[in-house]
């Protein structure tokens, strides 16, 4: 079967097998099939480039259900399985006026692996309003709750990409949301000046949502539209004094504290001084709006776009001394 309509790079790679599981009692004997040595988890599939044939078994994750499991007068704490699509969730609890993820709209991909890279945007990690979840392992077929301690997340970063990477599938996550008194976070980029123009005053959680999803139309293709996977770089953290060696010839060189001794730089700006933003090559290339996506604009292969991410990669090294980390899984 094509993979092509399960990732968001619309990359048409073939599965030998493929099942996808809308239960956990389906799930539990498949994680332990013997005879698929070879397996893949599938989400949302959007956040990953696949550049041949899968020869092994493609397990596609379509749990639904979201149900609000404990409440007090101030927060509400809700459990959405792992199939659900990120956005329709995060309409759903603005719907249900619920905040903390209303900075987190129109993020492609699942619940299920939003942890595993701590979704992040416009001011909002995911771990800011996870509470906990539950994985199956495929060693064991067991179920187990993560807390968030448990988690270990950071920047683009979770337990899921360290040591138990490949070992568990998350099947829930738990949100800890606000009924009232919401807390907005609109310093970050330009949600403030987008409000504004959208001549909002007071805002709501609605309004924040609808600011959020106006910038990112406005700079991030649509995988409807255009193939791509969000950022396929991580922003880079560099040490304090290589920066301040390159603000001297760079001087107009952004950057974001984040200690005394590191500062984080933004690998758009990089792949944009590197000459790469809005670079076609045949049917794939570099977004004209925010360098930090690459795109694929017809039949691409997974490994044109990968060989594209080397070049920029071997770039910014050659003229930043700067190595850019792919945010992506590449398969
Ligand atoms: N920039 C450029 N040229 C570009 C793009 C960016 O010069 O083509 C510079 C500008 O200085 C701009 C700065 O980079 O002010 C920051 O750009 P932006 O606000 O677009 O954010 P980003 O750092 O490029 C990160 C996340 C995005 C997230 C935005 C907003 C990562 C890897 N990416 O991008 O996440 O939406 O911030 O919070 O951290 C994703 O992970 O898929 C994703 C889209």
């Amino acid at each position: 079967i094509s993979l092509k309509p399960y990732n968001t790079f619309g990359i048409d790679v073939k599965a030998k097998h493929f099942v996808s599981v809308s239960n956990i009692e389906d799930l539990k004997p498949i994680v332990l099939l013997q005879k698929y040595a070879n397996k893949l988890i599938l989400g949302g599939g959007s956040n990953m480039l696949l550049t041949k044939d899968f020869d092994g078994l493609v397990i596609h994750i379509n749990l639904k259900g979201i149900e609000i499991v404990s409440e007090n007068k101030d927060t509400v704490i809700v459990k959405a399985n792992a199939g659900e699509n990120w956005h329709e969730f995060v309409l759903w609890c603005i719907d249900n006026d619920y905040g903390g993820i209303e900075n987190l709209s129109l993020i492609p991909g699942n619940i299920g692996t939003a942890p595993i890279q701590n979704i992040g945007a416009y001011g909002i990690e995911l771990k800011d309003i996870f509470e906990s979840c539950t994985a199956i392992s495929l060693e064991t077929n067991e179920l187990s709750i993560f807390s968030k301690t448990d988690c270990n997340f950071g920047y683009r970063n979770s337990i899921f990409k360290q040591h138990a990477k490949g070992k568990f599938i998350i099947t829930s996550v738990n949100f800890k949301l606000t009924k009232r008194n919401h807390k907005l976070s609109i310093n970050y980029g330009s949600i403030a000046s987008q409000l504004e123009s959208m001549q909002i005053t007071n805002p709501s959680i609605k309004d924040v949502s609808k600011a959020v999803i106006a910038i990112r139309e406005s700079k991030l293709p649509n995988p409807k539209d255009i193939g791509n996977s969000g950022s396929f770089f991580k922003n880079p953290i560099i040490p304090k004094n290589h920066f301040d060696k390159l603000i001297k010839n760079f001087k107009d060189l952004p950057s974001y504290p984040i200690s005394d001794k590191e500062v984080k730089i933004p690998a758009g700006w990089l792949i944009e001084k590197s000459g790469f933003k809005g670079k076609q090559f045949g049917n794939y290339g570099v977004h004209k709006n925010q360098a930090l996506v690459l795109v694929n604009y017809g039949n691409a292969m997974g490994s044109d776009i990968l060989n594209l991410s080397k070049l920029i990669q071997k770039t910014i090294k050659r003229l930043f001394d700067i190595s850019i980390e792919a945010e992506v899984n590449i398969l």
